[in-house]
């Protein structure tokens, strides 16, 4: 008879490889947040692979070889905590989140079943409340998603079910011609989660947005008579609160007038602006989000929460969002357990296993207190102020427009292009300078900003301060590094 074959007992588990690691990890990571470190270290991608020992082999590897190759990870990622990345939405390097991240990632738990995450499913509810309370809700509904994306297709589908509940069962071909409206400016996840869902992308309505990139209430009124006319129907508006690339915010209120009237699922995207709810001096930006039926809303962008923190939260407290998604798998939704089912949330969720996304959010919170948060967010419109005041002061920095929020749209124009608006090539040989200065910028090492082209805009940098580490000096250091960089361009 063979014999039952168990695995090696007595080989390393690696307790002194995980020991070692930790302390790289608290070094080396936390050395990336030093201004006087490079944002990045950049490498050819051939450079790259050839530098770096990616390849998998049949043989394991000792314990100083592997913490060789942490130390290379950290050294050639880019330092997305450093006081100098202004690239993204995001930005820092928070202790507390961070000791979040680390704890979720070492109890390797899912969020499904009060059973396997007793603590989580508690702590997302307080979080969710939280987060709704600020929007203005004392009651609702919600979820962590893996991302504002995914969270704007969950209120495709949560209003979707909400007008043609037999959907569920019946599937698109009972359904008539759906139409959503959203802004130009909205984020393209919208228009993506119209395709993932059926709904199709041609059957994304774009309404008109005024010169600050606001959605127009009166043009959605009318694209709104027109689709219903034509026999379609409309089920759901889109607004964004803090635009990707400009930081726009749509006017919710009238906005929340038009969707009333229509009898329309108002879904208000503040992915990026939501985190202006927690400051008293700036959450009038997003005025009249309580007549909102849903909100997505991503910690993990201005509050430096860290990959994911992105809440999918609801107006609705008749069960809407389990009711839509739930499978009621038997094998891990028994209904015969011996305790209150309610606290299994996982059924809400189009996901099976989930990650536990609350954590980072509430250690932080717990940490820094309302109070801190609205500091953070406080700080950074202020700093916004500040470059845009130095702009002023200096030569060849052009606004591409006021800013409303932390999204400083601009174009730097160098020496010899000043005074040639008149000439015919003017805005091409001007379209060329951001992409220039970021290839120096990056090449050097000294920081990281991000352009784009935008409408008939030509590439323009946009600059976003939400690092809570980034001082005065450090945007002193930006504008005088991008004179630098563009001065013989
Ligand atoms: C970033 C962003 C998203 C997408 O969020 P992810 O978490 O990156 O999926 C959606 N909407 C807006 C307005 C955003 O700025
Ligand atoms: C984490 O949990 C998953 C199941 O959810 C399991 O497959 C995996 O082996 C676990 N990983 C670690 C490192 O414990």
């Amino acid at each position: 008879m063979a014999e039952a074959s168990f695995p090696d007992q007595t080989e390393d588990k690696g307790d002194d490889f995980l020991k070692e690691a930790l302390e790289i990890l608290m070094l080396d990571v936390v050395k990336g947040t030093d201004r006087n470190n490079k944002v990045c270290e950049w490498m050819e991608p051939e450079e790259l692979l050839s530098i770096l020992d990616l390849k998998l082999q049949n043989h394991g590897e000792p314990k100083d070889v592997l913490l060789g190759y942490c130390r290379d990870i950290i050294r050639f990622s880019v330092k997305t905590g450093h006081p100098r990345f202004f690239n993204q939405l995001f930005s820092g390097l928070d202790r507390h989140a961070l000791t979040g991240r680390i704890l979720t990632e070492a109890l390797n738990t899912s969020q499904y079943t009060y059973e396997v995450a007793p603590v989580f499913v508690l702590m997302e509810e307080e979080v969710l409340r939280t987060l709704r309370h600020f929007i203005g809700w004392e009651s609702g509904d919600g979820i962590f998603c893996p991302g504002g994306s995914l969270s704007n297709m969950y209120a495709i589908n949560i209003a979707r079910f909400h007008c043609f509940p037999h959907c569920k069962g019946t599937g698109l071909s009972s359904l008539p011609r759906l139409v959503i409206f959203t802004s130009q400016e909205s984020h393209y996840s919208v228009t993506k989660g119209a395709a993932f869902t059926g709904i199709g992308m041609d059957n994304v309505i774009h309404v008109l947005t005024d010169d600050r990139g606001k959605m127009v209430p009166e043009d959605l009124d009318e694209k709104i008579q027109k689709a219903k006319s034509e026999g379609s129907v409309p089920f759901l508006v889109s607004a964004t609160c803090g635009t990707t690339v400009v930081g726009s915010f749509d006017p919710l209120q009238g906005l929340a007038d038009v969707c009333e009237h229509h009898g329309v699922w108002l879904h208000v995207d503040a992915a990026w602006g939501g985190s202006a709810l927690l400051s008293n001096k700036h959450r009038h930006l997003l005025d009249g989000i309580n007549r909102a039926d849903s909100v997505a809303w991503n910690p993990h962008k201005m509050l430096a929460a860290g990959l994911h923190c992105s809440a999918f939260l609801l107006r609705d407290t008749t069960g809407l969002l389990k009711r839509c998604h739930a499978a009621n798998a038997k094998y891990l939704f028994q209904t015969d357990k011996f305790y209150n089912l309610e606290y299994d949330t996982g059924d809400k969720s189009i996901q099976c296993g989930r990650r536990v996304d609350c954590l980072k959010l509430w250690l932080m919170w717990k940490a820094l207190g309302s109070e801190g948060l609205e500091k953070r967010v406080d700080g950074a419109l202020s700093h916004t102020r500040y470059l845009v005041e130095e702009m002023r002061k200096r030569e060849g920095f052009i606004l591409v427009m006021e800013p409303e929020f932390v999204n400083l749209c601009f174009w730097y124009v160098p020496p010899s292009l000043r005074c040639q608006q008149g000439s015919p090539d003017y805005w091409d040989r001007l379209g060329k300078v951001a992409p220039l200065i970021k290839e120096r910028m990056i090449k050097k090492g000294s920081m990281m900003v991000g352009y784009q082209p935008h409408g008939n805009r030509v590439n323009f940098f946009r600059q976003v301060v939400v690092n809570p580490e980034s001082t005065k000096d450090d945007l002193d250091f930006f504008l005088n590094e991008i004179e630098r960089l563009g001065v013989d361009l």
